[in-house]
C-alpha cells in the first residue's frame, strides 16, 4: 500500500501533516541515517555522542516519527520528549547546535525531501536546536538512559 494511502487509514497518522507529506516512517529513517553517518564523522558532534550510536539513532527516528505529526512512536516508549532535560548530560554550546543543525539539513537535502517541506520543519528546528545549549548553565549532568519521564 502507498506510504499516503497508509497514513491516511491510521488513525494516529493524519494524511495532512509534514510526516505524511514527505512519506512516512521510510522517509524518517533514511534522514536520520544521513544525519548519523555524518555526526559519526564529524569532529564537534561526535565526542559529545556515546560510542554505540544506535541507540540514539533508532530514539531520534522514533521522536522525529511524532514530532512530525506520525504515530506517538517516542512518547509510547519514553514518555514525555523533555528535550532540553534529557540534553543535559550532553555539555551542548552554541557551536554544536550550530553543527547539528547544519548536518541535519545536509540529511534531508541527502533524502532530497522537496525546499517546500523542509522549510516549515526547520523553522521549528532551528529555535529547538538553539533550546538546548546548557554548557554555561548550571544543571544536572547525570545520565538519564532509556528514563521514561511524565
Ligand atoms: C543542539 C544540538 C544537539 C546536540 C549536540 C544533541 C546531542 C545529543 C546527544 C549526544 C544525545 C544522546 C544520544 C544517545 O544517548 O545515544 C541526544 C539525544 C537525543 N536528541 Fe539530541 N542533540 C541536539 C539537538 C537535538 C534536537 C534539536 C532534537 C530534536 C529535534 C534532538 C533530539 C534528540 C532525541 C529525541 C534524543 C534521544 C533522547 C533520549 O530519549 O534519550 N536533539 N542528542
Amino acid at each position: 500500500m502507498p506510504a499516503i494511502i497508509e497514513a491516511v487509514d491510521s488513525p494516529q497518522a493524519p494524511a495532512d501533516t509534514p510526516y505524511a507529506r514527505l512519506g512516512g516512517a521510510p522517509t524518517v529513517a533514511r534522514i536520520v541515517e544521513a544525519f548519523y553517518a555524518r555526526v559519526a564523522a564529524d569532529d564537534v558532534l561526535r565526542p559529545l555522542y556515546p560510542e554505540d550510536l544506535e541507540p540514539g539513532k533508532q530514539k531520534l527516528t522514533w521522536f522525529f516519527e511524532q514530532w512530525l505529526g506520525g504515530p506517538t512512536s517516542y512518547s509510547d516508549r519514553f514518555g514525555h520528549p523533555r528535550l532540553r532535560r534529557r540534553h543535559f548530560p550532553f555539555v551542548i554550546d552554541e557551536r554544536a547546535a550550530g553543527r547539528w543543525l547544519r548536518l541535519m539539513r545536509e540529511a534531508w537535502n541527502e533524502v532530497g525531501v522537496p525546499r517546500e517541506l523542509q522549510d516549515p520543519v526547520f523553522e521549528r528546528l532551528a529555535p529547538l536546536a538553539r533550546h538546548m545549549v546548557n554548557a554555561t548553565d548550571d544543571v544536572p549532568r547525570e545520565p538519564l538512559g532509556d528514563a521514561y519521564l511524565d
